[in-house]
């Protein structure tokens, strides 16, 4: 018995800014992401801290190139389809559609992209999930708007997704509004496109533009059930259970509160209210939401048909100075270094378990199907002389989890899918690097831009082929 259902839909995810490339072509305008250089001069901007809203002569951006996917598309679905993958995660990039965000008429070469994308996917039989905002905001909305901050943004993002639902109602059933809309708490430009000036309170500005993505998200979700009758509306979370260090009840308490960090979106888009915890939170730390009389009701009245997750990692946490200098990188957060676990060569834990116990804790929380939308290992890769990359590491880091997701479907835990993250090597998304790979296709370019862009199939690519084949009996 294979443990996964039938129908189980396996694939891969990507975002628009991590590999189209072509940043500014046939009418795309330009986007937050667009303005983030690579590595050490990349993390200040994602917090907030922008100097210029117009890419600099002196920096490197790297999506502005990518892996050019927005002309490569054909050959990279054709490998995807060698793979079996029945699904494709990807994004609409925001600016495609809506150059400055809050133009009158949307950009048909834009929207005409998506729609050859979608054609070349119906003709693998490969089922689209897209993701309507995946850390991108034009920047003309940043300039003029003040982005998520500014309520305004909530109409302008319902007339995008309304745009898009409309043009591809036949085409796309899978949809995701914010990718890890935790994101926006840890960087906030990232997340939101927020830039923050020297002595504001960044707190107070967060939760609120967090509140118009919410309703803004919800608002969504309504519009995609007028107009795709049978349409399936998901919310993504960068997920990772928080353990906490020791039997303390301090640090179970510290741990319990961390989750509720991030709970705390999925709790609105999923139960449709905010929660106590947060209330208590806001008026603790003078947080005062300026809402709207019917927000409420928009809140409740339109949830999300399923769970969309991010795993990479779990977190641990502890209330002991001491015991927290131990820190080790993550996705989104760092962590208190686990003593049981290794760590990736970014520092990212990996365990598997967590991946288990992680869907346990969001299906007994919201009870409604999940779809673990990205989960993957960033690695160095180095061909060998023959040009060939061995990545058993890679495989061994998937095989890990592949199992533990199938006991979690023997627990019960209703998964609707798997979609890796990264079937082809992409930006990273906190590095900006080349480096950090994740394909089961190796892209010959590097951290600087320099390469052939050429396309090979690595060691795990079979391997992947054969899971999905077997419907994951054979991991
Ligand atoms: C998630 C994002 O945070 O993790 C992706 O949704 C990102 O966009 C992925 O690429 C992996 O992170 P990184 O930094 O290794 O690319």
């Amino acid at each position: 018995m294979s443990g996964f259902p039938k129908g189980f839909l396996w694939g891969g995810a990507i975002a628009a800014n991590q590999t189209e490339g072509a940043y500014l072509e046939d009418g795309k305008g330009l986007t937050t992401v667009d303005l983030l250089p690579t590595r050490d001069k990349r993390f200040p901007v994602m917090l907030g801290k922008l100097s210029s809203y117009e890419p600099l002569e002196s920096e490197f951006y790297p999506s502005h190139e990518a892996i050019d996917f927005y002309h490569r598309y054909k050959e990279d679905i054709a490998l995807f389809a060698e793979m079996g993958f029945k699904t494709l995660r990807l994004s609409i990039s925001w600016a495609r559609i809506f150059p400055n965000g809050d133009d009158a008429e949307p950009n048909e070469a834009g929207l005409q992209f998506y729609d050859d994308v979608f054609d070349e996917l119906k003709k693998h039989n490969i089922e689209p999930l897209v993701t309507l905002a995946h850390f991108d905001v034009p920047v003309n909305l940043v300039k003029e708007y003040g982005s998520w901050r500014n309520r305004k943004l909530v109409d302008l993002f319902e007339k995008y997704a309304r745009t898009v639902f409309t043009r591809y109602k036949d085409k796309v059933k899978y949809w995701l509004t914010f990718n890890e809309i935790n994101m926006l708490l840890h960087l906030p430009f990232v997340g939101a496109g927020l830039v923050f000036e020297e002595g504001e309170n960044e707190q107070q500005i967060k939760y609120q533009a967090a509140h118009h993505q919410l309703v803004a998200s919800a608002l969504a979700v309504k519009a995609g059930h007028e107009i795709i009758p049978d349409a399936m509306i998901g919310c993504m979370l960068a997920a990772g259970m928080t353990y906490p260090y020791s039997s303390n009840p301090d640090d179970v308490m510290d741990a319990m509160d961390k989750d509720r960090e991030s709970f705390f979106f999925i709790d609105v888009q999923s139960r449709g209210e905010y929660p106590g915890y947060a209330k208590r939170f806001f008026q603790e730390n003078g947080i005062e939401l300026e809402m709207e009389e019917n927000d409420a009701n928009i809140l409740k009245e339109n949830t999300v048909d399923y769970i969309g997750f991010s795993y990479y990692s779990s977190r641990v946490t502890s209330t002991d100075p001491k015991v927290q200098e131990n820190q080790t990188s993550g996705n989104v957060f760092g962590s208190i270094k686990n003593p049981y676990l290794e760590t990736s060569e970014w520092g990212w834990t990996i365990d598997p378990k967590g991946l288990r116990i992680t869907a346990n804790q969001l299906y007994d929380r919201y009870q409604k199907p999940l779809f673990v939308v990205e989960n993957g290992l960033g690695a160095v890769d180095v061909p060998n002389e023959n040009g060939e990359v061995i990545d058993d590491y890679r495989i061994q880091y998937l095989q890990a989890h592949l199992k533990e997701m199938k006991e979690a479907i023997q627990d019960g835990v209703d998964i609707l899918g798997y979609t890796s993250w990264g079937p082809i090597d992409i930006v990273s998304a906190s590095t900006g690097e080349m480096k950090k790979r994740y394909g089961y296709i190796y892209v010959d370019r590097d951290n600087d831009g320099n390469g052939t862009l050429k396309r090979t199939k690595k060691k795990s690519f079979d391997w992947y082929k054969q899971v999905i084949k077997t419907n994951g009996e054979e991991l």
